[in-house]
């Protein structure tokens, strides 16, 4: 079915691609928000479409407080339920009693433990059941996801996942939130290129890569949080 998709979509601009997914599976699909720019592109064709996807965030409970700002401005302009997903209240009591409440700067297993509480654990309650899990990621990002595909089978969530931005420049993004106004997140104007955490995310200089504020502190080659880390 993977490759019919593909064949089906590989044509489409990213709005096409939306299209098709609304048309095909309606609510089998499911579009994940974290609220960056990319995200944001797409919650504005998913609107102008009128697409019947669902749409979920993962609220880790440490994100930026412009994160929530660019949340309800977009569904004021959008009107979009957005469902969100919180960790298990009990295993972040567990750990944060343990360990403290920033165990992530010492070690990468400390680090991979709280994003396996706070994001993988309630990704997995929020893809449950569909067929389709639509994201904002684009090749340019890293080098791991230039090697990735607009669309690809996650043999771990059993899923097939869409990017329908994968091949947009920064500066097609960009341009599409100028021209329709969309809400953004104001920390990109800062020096934020990707958002994540606030206790794992900081502001890069120009010119360095655009995921080198997200766990700054670790090895290059450890930088993911396991969302996207997929075995084909
Ligand atoms: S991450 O793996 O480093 O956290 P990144 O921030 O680049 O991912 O975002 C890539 C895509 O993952 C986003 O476009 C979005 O689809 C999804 N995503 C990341 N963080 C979240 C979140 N907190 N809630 C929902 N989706 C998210
Ligand atoms: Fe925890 Fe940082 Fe991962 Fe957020 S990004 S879940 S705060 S380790």
């Amino acid at each position: 079915m993977i490759d019919y998709l593909r064949a089906s979509l590989q044509d489409l601009d990213a709005k096409q691609i939306v299209q098709y997914i609304t048309d095909n599976y309606g609510s089998r699909a499911v579009f994940s928000t974290s609220f960056g720019i990319e995200d944001q592109v797409l919650t504005h064709l998913i609107a102008e479409v009128g697409a019947k996807v669902d749409v979920f965030t993962l609220e880790t409970g440490r994100l930026f407080p412009e994160t929530y700002y660019v949340w309800n401005r977009t569904l004021e302009r959008y009107k979009l339920p957005i469902k969100a997903y919180y960790p298990q209240a009990i295993l972040v009591e567990e750990m944060v009693t343990k360990k403290g409440p920033s165990s992530f700067y010492e070690s990468v297993e400390n680090r991979k433990e709280c994003c396996f509480i706070r994001k993988i654990e309630p990704l997995k309650r929020a893809i449950q059941g569909y067929e389709i899990w639509i994201t904002g990621i684009r090749a340019e990002q890293s080098a791991n996801r230039e090697d990735m595909d607009f669309i690809e089978w996650d043999e771990g969530n059993q899923i097939i996942k869409i990017h329908p931005l994968f091949h947009w420049t920064l500066n097609d993004v960009e341009s599409h939130l100028k021209e329709f106004n969309v809400p953004y997140n104001p920390l990109h104007d800062k020096g934020f290129p990707s958002i994540g955490c606030q206790p794992c995310t900081r502001a890069v200089a120009p010119g360095e890569d655009f995921r080198a504020g997200r766990w700054w502190w670790e090895d290059k080659s450890k930088k993911e949080c396991g969302l996207h880390v997929t075995s084909k």
